[in-house]
């Protein structure tokens, strides 16, 4: 049964942990996933995290089985965290959350729903985009296409290709969209360009899947959940998949939901009792500690005050690395205006670096980066962002 399997070829991403972890190189670094570390290199654990465990573990809580849906009160609080606290949508039925296996999970509950539900084949992702969106649907037996997103030539977004291709997409095409802090190019969508892009979609009868994983790493919670509440108040059906991984530093705990916007109460309990099945087929009910501190976090007010104290300073010292980065560029020599580092959102810089000058940092540097060019500015720190530096001007050179 197992003689004819072949090697699968390394994860884009998470394949740089094994050539990370094999590289023997004192000054290793790894800027390719997506993990946020602190001026210490360390995944941190956060105080309002530690203190929510603590509180847990005292109770010396039983383990019984979850609802498939998971946590009722970390649904709720989810769908405060996304729609705000005083949305009309929160009352009016038409709002379903299961807690996920993060928001990898949550893609792959609405894939699964909108396939076998609503039989959708095909689905759009920005070019470019999380190199797993399109595992992910491809995985889950979709077409995937991709719509224009970014210019090199500007390093922001094209607004116009974007649009269009979002008109030349097969009517009721699902459309996956970044709602903050686009991974991998850190290029967002301003608001007055969302309204256009969700007139393109009405028009079109498309089926959006917001993706938000970065909640909070942008500019602030509240205005990095905008176009979130931008569909909301379109009246649309969408979908939304979710992520404590980054903004709770729980990147273990695999918590994060789908969120699905129905059009009218009517929908809502089918919809639930069919998500429901296609959670119980792929793995029955979801684990409970992620999704107990985080609800505990949510629906504190003295833990939540501190929990965006820290992703404040997380943000923050990310914005320093961006500034720093491309300050020791030019100190370093590289002529070109890498000042758009300094405007990308969210953890990445999209910087511009080759396959081949990706493969060479690694190579004669042990500095592995996405070869997509894609670095993870959240793992930058004052002890290493000097060889970094060094290392990415030696090779645009
Ligand atoms: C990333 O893009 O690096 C993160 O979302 C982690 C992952 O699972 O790929």
């Amino acid at each position: 049964v197992f003689s004819p399997v072949e090697m699968a070829p390394r994860d884009p991403i998470l394949g740089l942990n094994e050539a990370f972890a094999a590289d023997q190189r004192a000054g290793k670094v790894n800027l390719g996933v997506g993990v946020y570390y602190d001026e210490a290199g360390k995944v941190p654990l956060l105080r309002a995290v530690q203190a929510a465990e603590e509180a847990r573990v005292a109770e010396h809580a039983p383990r019984p089985y979850q609802p498939m849906e998971g946590l009722a009160s970390y649904d709720a609080a989810v769908q405060r965290l996304l729609f705000g606290p005083d949305s009309p949508l929160l009352d009016a039925g038409r709002l379903i959350t299961a807690q996920s296996l993060g928001g990898t999970g949550a893609l792959k509950l609405g894939a699964d729903f909108l396939q076998r539900q609503a039989g959708k084949r095909m689905v759009a992702i920005s070019n470019p985009s999380w190199e797993n969106h399109r595992a992910i649907f491809e995985a889950a037996g979709y077409d995937v296409v991709a719509y224009p997103y970014y210019d090199p030539k500007t390093h922001g977004l094209d607004l116009d290709g974007m649009l269009q291709g979002l008109r030349d997409l097969p009517d009721g095409t699902v459309v996956i969209l970044h709602a903050c802090c686009h991974n991998p190019t850190g290029v967002d969508i301003a608001m007055a360009d969302w309204v256009k892009v969700i007139d393109v979609i009405q028009q079109k009868g498309h089926v959006p899947f917001l993706d938000i994983a970065y909640q909070g790493f942008g500019s602030n919670l509240e205005d990095d959940a905008a176009a979130v509440r931008l569909f909301a108040e379109s009246g649309l059906a969408f979908l939304v998949a979710s992520s404590f991984s980054k903004s709770f530093s729980l990147y273990g705990e695999r918590v994060g939901a789908l969120t699905m916007v129905t059009a009218s109460q009517e929908e809502t309990a089918p919809v639930l009792s069919q998500l429901k099945r296609v959670i119980r087929t792929n793995y029955s009910n979801p684990p409970t500690h992620g999704a107990k501190v985080v609800a505990a976090v949510l629906t504190t007010p003295d833990l939540y005050q501190q929990w965006e104290v820290e992703l404040g300073e997380m943000r923050d010292r990310i914005r320093d690395m961006r500034s720093s980065l491309v300050a020791k560029l030019a100190a370093a020599g590289v002529a070109t205006d890498m000042s758009f580092i300094q405007q990308q959102r969210g953890m990445f810089s999209y910087s511009g670096l080759t396959a081949e000058q990706v493969a060479r940092l690694a190579d004669e540097f042990g500095i592995y980066a996405v070869s997509s060019g894609r670095i993870c500015v959240a793992a930058l720190n004052t002890g290493n962002i000097d060889a970094v530096a060094n290392a990415m001007a030696a090779v645009l050179k």
